[in-house]
């Protein structure tokens, strides 16, 4: 069985966490391709909900092997930290079932000590990132002085290169007025993690490579969105990895022969957490409607930070161009239980930037800044559907709004989901 790329086709928390457990029931392996614990990944069973920021979605299914590919970027001290949050709710954590590549990088607390302070030299323009130190991690590995996880199998030559980056980044804080760290005491607990990760340690690509030839079904679990991505995204107001589908095969090292499915998790309508354009933002009560009552009232505050989320209509010119960058061949779409209860909705099917009509994303985040949607109005629907489990059952609108989308972006929905429960996920 080939592999199966699941991506985020927005700006991210599209429910790709909760997507890749439901379709992990049947997989073997899942990935996870880049980013680091910018990510938050939510996945409800019953009662508990788990919030996963590094180990792959496919931790709460016994019979799956997580790997953390060559792709992302790690901080060991919040690897730690969520593996031992696992442990105590009794899911098996062990080396034999969690692979770290030996080729990820390595984000350290100069890292995120520098996300920091280019965050704050930015001022107003801040992109608004997460502080996980990401885009300076991504930069020391296209650098070419990053540390690569490989090395926490040698803990002390990892102290020396740790010890001797914080040194240089000093220097670099204390230009931008930030406290420097102390080289001794601000590396412990990451030593004592790294410490700790070494038996996780594997050459992920060719274990991959093995198992995609075995015929094990393989999922890549993408984080952030497409929109976040570093070369199709709003830049510079997105994250610094490759989010888009080619971003799973360098991000693990296997080619596009074993690639049997793209699936785009989008939601049914648009958020958007930090900085940067967003044409179909809404403010006020309709906004806040969005992003939830009740029950669902926390979920558009983003996992890893806490902020709110910026909600908005479904942007149908985003989401076909994401179905394009990425070559989606589905698309899942989430959170269509938030949509009840409208009494219509309105889907962004082209922009008007300066006078000019745009049926693709302009290029530049100035334009799209400046993008005034061209929306088309389609009617809403009243019925409560998180009970329901069979697509025919579903009001005649919001089949209609599901099927308006797929047209739009040119892209079949092959599943729709009506609540973050692995029951709540239906396929078409
Ligand atoms: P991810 O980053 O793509 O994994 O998404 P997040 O976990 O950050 O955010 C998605 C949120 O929506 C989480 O709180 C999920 O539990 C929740 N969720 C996922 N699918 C659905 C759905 O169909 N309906 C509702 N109401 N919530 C959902
Ligand atoms: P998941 O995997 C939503 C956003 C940040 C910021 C920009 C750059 O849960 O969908 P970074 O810290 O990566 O340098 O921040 O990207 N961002 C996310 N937004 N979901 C995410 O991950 C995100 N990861 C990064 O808010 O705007
Ligand atoms: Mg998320």
């Amino acid at each position: 069985m080939p592999a199966t790329i699941i991506i985020g086709a927005q700006w991210g928390d599209e429910g790709k966490g909760s997507t890749v457990d439901r379709l992990a029931a049947t997989a073997h392996v899942v990935a996870r391709f880049g980013g680091g614990d910018n990510a938050g990944h939510t996945i409800n069973i019953g009662r508990d909900v788990f919030k996963l920021h590094l180990v792959p979605s496919g931790i709460l299914r016994n019979n799956v092997t997580c790997v953390l590919g060559n792709g992302m970027v790690i901080n060991p001290i919040r690897l730690i930290d969520e593996i031992d949050g696992l442990a105590r709710f009794g899911v098996d954590v062990s080396p034999e079932r969690i692979f770290i590549s030996t080729r990820a990088h390595l984000i350290t607390p100069a890292h995120r000590a520098l996300d920091a302070a280019h965050e704050k030299s930015l001022g107003s323009g801040a992109i608004g990132t997460t502080l996980r130190g990401i885009g300076p991690a991504y930069n020391d590995k296209t650098g070419r002085r990053g540390i690569r996880a490989g090395m926490m199998a040698d803990v002390e030559l990892l102290a020396e290169v740790l010890q001797a980056s914080i040194r240089e980044a000093n220097v670099t804080l204390q230009r931008y007025d930030m406290d420097a760290l102390d080289p001794e005491k601000d590396t412990q607990e990451f030593i004592e993690a790294a410490a700790r990760l070494r038996p996780y340690l594997r050459d992920t690509a060719h274990y991959l490579n093995q198992r995609l030839k075995d015929g094990a079904h393989v999922l890549c679990e993408g984080a952030q969105g497409a929109l976040l991505d570093v070369d199709h995204g709003s830049y510079p107001y997105v994250t610094s990895s490759s989010t888009t589908t080619g971003g799973a095969l360098t991000g693990l090292g296997f080619g596009p022969r074993y690639v049997g499915t793209v699936i785009g998790v989008a939601k049914a309508f648009s958020t958007r957490v930090g900085g940067g354009p967003m044409p179909t933002e809404l403010e006020g009560l309709l906004a806040e409607r969005l992003r939830g009552t009740g029950e669902n009232f926390w979920d558009e505050f983003g996992t890893t930070t806490g902020r709110t989320r910026r909600c908005g209509w479904l942007d149908a010119v985003m989401l076909r161009y994401s179905a394009q960058i990425n070559g989606l061949t589905e698309m899942v779409l989430t959170k269509l239980d938030i949509l009840s209860g409208f009494e219509e909705l309105k889907v962004a099917v082209a922009y008007e930037v300066d006078g000019r009509r745009y049926d693709n994303p302009p290029d530049t985040a100035a334009l799209l800044e400046r993008a005034v949607p061209v929306y088309e109005t389609v009617p809403g629907w009243s019925e409560d559907v998180s009970a329901v489990r069979d697509y025919n059952a579903l009001p005649v609108n919001a089949k209609a709004y599901v099927q308006r989308i797929a047209d739009l972006c040119e892209t079949p929905i092959t599943m729709v989901s009506v609540g973050p429960e692995r029951d709540q996920l239906i396929k078409l």
